[in-house]
């Protein structure tokens, strides 16, 4: 057959999921604190007895829902090979990252910056379980680094997510490669997304940043890429795997296809309810996902009360009442503590080995 190409199938961002230890404190994180809307209460379909909790912006768009798995019982997770290291948000203005850097520190969470990187200001915390997320914007003022020094020291009060603070849409997603020219192969030949430009990572002099994208986003997935990376171990406060968006089911088969034809382990196309999957690793070991667009997620709930009551997908239903029980007694043995101690953002927040 003819090896087809796959430039320009994917399209971006779709979700990322991570694991968190107690759906309480998070749901109270990523709403009251970060501004975000739960678009979904739901359940692991492969682990029904687990809660799936996904939050989006207002209209549920693709490419802003974080999603999470309770596994209260998981040890937590390190960052390496395999267990991506941070994602990062866009928020609408560099003048955005004074008044989140106030808002989080009046909540007790510690955060790190605003730091000057390449082409953009970013300010970097710590969620409830430890997963490093970092706010980021275009430098479009040219900020130089004792500007952005400054604008650390001068922080506005703040008493509410205001619209200029807004989370809009992931900017990106860093997982760890120990070999970037191999990643970029795999990327352009399977997922047909191209190793765009790559920048010694900020925080780490021997390791990279490898920008991997299509010409709209170039560099929606960035890899911190070091020869000396470890091995990481996903828990709580991991990123579980980074979904990648397709318009439809074609194109995800397009994907599917190639992945087939060399032999690539993949899981096949599974119906999740609000949209298909399909997961593979790369050569590190890192979950990917690419799912498609649609159904979306008021497939099964009105847009007004999304994300309001436990739903699960028609052939999960019939076990409701036995796992609504299950969920009963696991938060039963897993108190909810708010607010939480928040832990230390380290100060070079990219390092791959993080210290502080
Ligand atoms: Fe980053
Ligand atoms: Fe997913």
């Amino acid at each position: 057959m003819t090896f087809q190409s796959l430039d320009g199938l994917v399209q971006g961002l779709h979700h990322i999921t991570l694991v968190t230890s107690n759906q309480e404190v998070n749901r109270r994180f990523y709403t009251e604190v970060l501004g975000l809307r739960r678009v979904k209460l739901s359940v692991n379909q492969d682990d029904v007895f687990h809660r799936h909790l996904f939050y989006a912006d207002e209209d549920a768009t693709t490419g802003s829902a974080i999603t999470f798995f309770e596994w209260p019982e998981l040890p937590p997770g390190t960052a390496g090979l395999g267990s991506p290291h941070h994602l990062s948000y866009r928020v609408p203005s560099v003048d955005a990252l004074p008044s989140w850097a106030s808002w989080l520190r009046a909540a007790g969470v510690s955060v790190v910056g605003p730091l000057l990187r390449d082409g953009r200001v970013s300010l970097y915390l710590r969620d409830p379980d430890n997963v490093s997320i970092e706010l980021t914007a275009a430098n479009d003022q040219k900020l130089t680094e004792s500007d952005v020094e400054e604008l650390g020291r001068n922080l506005p009060g703040v008493t509410a997510v205001t619209s200029g603070m807004r989370l809009t849409t992931f900017d990106h997603a860093s997982p760890v490669s120990s070999d970037p020219k191999l990643t970029a192969r795999f990327f352009e030949k399977f997922v047909g997304l191209k190793d765009n430009f790559s920048l010694p990572a900020p925080d780490q002099g021997d390791a990279t940043i490898l920008a991997i994208g299509n010409a709209e986003r170039p560099d929606f997935i960035r890899y911190l890429a070091s020869e000396r990376a470890r091995e990481g171990y996903v828990g709580r406060g991991s990123v579980h795997h980074i979904a990648m968006a397709v318009e439809d089911d074609r194109d995800q088969l397009k994907i599917k296809r190639h992945l087939d034809d060399v032999g690539i382990g993949n899981s096949g196309i599974i119906d999740r309810f609000w949209f298909h999957s399909l997961y593979f690793r790369d050569p590190d070991g890192n979950l990917l996902e690419v799912a498609t667009k649609g159904p979306g997620y008021t497939a099964d709930e009105s847009r007004e009360t999304l994300g309001s009551r436990l739903v699960l997908p028609k052939w999960v239903e019939p076990r409701r009442t036995e796992i609504e029980a299950f969920l009963r007694k696991t938060d039963a043995g897993n108190p909810v503590s708010w607010p939480p101690v928040y832990p230390l953002t380290p100060k070079r927040p990219e390092a791959l080995t993080q210290s502080n």
